[in-house]
């Protein structure tokens, strides 16, 4: 812990992930949102280049979904699926098991975000083998860099360093491995696994959006039909078109046998995720007569259901995947066409609407900027009238499949000149080294 003298303690909202200098500055505090801009609590409007946190996918203010929503509210405020099962519920499902274009998944579990999603796969992919009396199957592997959020379950499987030994999260049963390497995943293979119950995969990892290769996902497919372990595909990001598919799995050389979505599913309106299980497994528990012990109080509402089944339709009424390709090809050539006049080297990752522009230290290229100059490139370019998304050593680039040409435009505009005043400041530079902080730093 620093020595620094305390400030006295001011009370209110302690907003996560924020520093105590941020917490009650107006230029942070959001105000209201509308289309695909935002206001701050300082009266500034910025147009938002991360659609939310990566959830708002057909920008502020939709009226079907509100309109849905609300109706729910009015007419059935709150019915669970806790014991019992409800009609919004059951409505969201179907239109949840109609994405994929597949019979292959039979059941949707409601969650309520990301991360108790995610903590209810982890339970679920290790009670399958033990029905079938396997109990000593119960390793699950993620990702080294990746994020699945961050309650104690998932924070296990994120595989960033945030902590988790800190916290006591329980590391034992989980390893992780470095992405597009299928040799470490081989080796796993050989050393463990009969005792490897799944494997989690984001298929572009959110933090850096890091595609994993068409020959990556060859071996984790043949993976899977020589060991039988289930393969998880955490689209809580990718999901809802994100990458161009509904569903970044899709391509996938073999489906996913259970499929997490989350952040595009209500366009941002509701606290909401869903878990898309392979009708194989569904039999399997069928025919065992057994339960999966999770429950939310919260899933499956009728409001967060609405808010499914709307957001699904207006995704069809607006074209949602065709406007987001073209606003995916827009910002692609407008990323290129910008990289070489910025006062420092870049280089680009990700697909689709999931992109982040990797910066050099100007003075030393090759060299990834550090996270100050990240920070001062995030606020540069908000102040410049944009809001985009830290990222390793990079900003990511997340918007709206609803956006324009001209509003790819507009913040390209915001990033170049955030990059000028940055670089104006000697801001891109690495600092003098100090000693270490502590800090943790978290992508989403
Ligand atoms: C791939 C992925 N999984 C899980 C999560 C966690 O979701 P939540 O914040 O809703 O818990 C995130 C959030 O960014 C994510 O990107």
């Amino acid at each position: 812990m620093s020595a620094r003298p305390a400030d006295p303690v001011r009370r209110g909202l302690w907003p996560a992930l924020m520093g105590p200098a941020d917490r009650d500055r107006d230029e942070l505090c959001l105000v209201g949102a509308t289309g695909h801009q935002v206001r701050f609590a300082d009266g500034r409007m910025a147009l938002c280049g991360t659609s939310g946190l990566w959830n708002t996918n057909l920008g502020y203010g939709n009226e079907a979904i509100t309109e849905a929503a609300a109706g729910a509210l009015r007419d059935a405020s709150y019915l669970s699926v806790f014991r019992y099962s409800n009609e919004y519920a059951r409505a969201a499902a179907e239109a949840l098991l109609a994405l994929p274009g597949t019979e292959h998944y039979a059941r949707v579990l409601f969650s309520t975000s990301g991360g108790a999603a995610n903590d209810a796969v982890l339970k679920l992919v290790r009670q399958l083998p033990a029905l079938a009396g396997q109990t000593g199957r119960r390793t699950v592997v993620g990702l080294l860099g990746s994020y699945h959020g961050l309650t104690y379950g998932s924070f296990s499987l994120t595989g960033e360093n945030l902590g988790q030994q800190l916290y006591g999260v329980d590391p034992r049963f989980v390893r992780h491995v470095r992405p597009n390497v299928p040799a470490d995943l081989v080796e796993l293979f050989e050393r463990e696994g009969p005792r490897i119950a799944a494997v989690v995969v984001e298929p572009v990892l959110g933090t850096g959006t890091v595609e994993l290769q068409q020959g990556y996902l060859d071996t984790l497919v043949a993976l899977r039909d020589e060991w039988g372990f289930l393969l998880v595909a955490d689209e809580v990001a990718t999901g809802f078109g994100r990458t161009g598919p509904m569903f970044a799995s899709s391509t996938w050389p073999g489906r996913p046998d259970v499929l997490v979505t989350s952040k595009g599913m209500t366009n941002g309106t509701s606290a909401a995720a869903a878990i898309l299980v392979s009708e194989a497994i569904v039999e399997c528990f069928d025919r065992h007569e057994q339960i999966l012990v999770h429950a939310e109080t919260q899933a499956g509402t009728p409001v967060s259901s609405a808010a499914v089944v709307a957001t699904i339709a207006e995704f069809e009424r607006l074209g949602a995947l065709r406007t987001g390709a073209a606003a995916a090809v827009a910002l692609d050539a407008g990323l290129r066409r910008l990289q070489p006049g910025l006062p420092a080297p870049t280089s680009l990752a990700g697909r689709g609407l999931f992109r982040t522009l990797h910066v050099q230290d100007p003075d030393a290229p090759g060299t990834p900027v550090p996270g100050s100059a990240v920070a001062a490139l995030v606020t540069a370019v908000r102040r410049a009238g944009a809001v985009v998304h830290p990222g390793p050593a990079g900003i990511q680039l997340i918007p709206p499949l609803t956006y324009t040409h001209a509003d790819v435009d507009q913040l390209l505009e915001c990033v170049t000149a955030g990059f000028e005043v940055v670089a104006a400041q000697g801001g891109l530079r690495a600092p003098a080294p100090t000693a270490p902080s502590g800090a943790l730093e978290v992508a989403s």
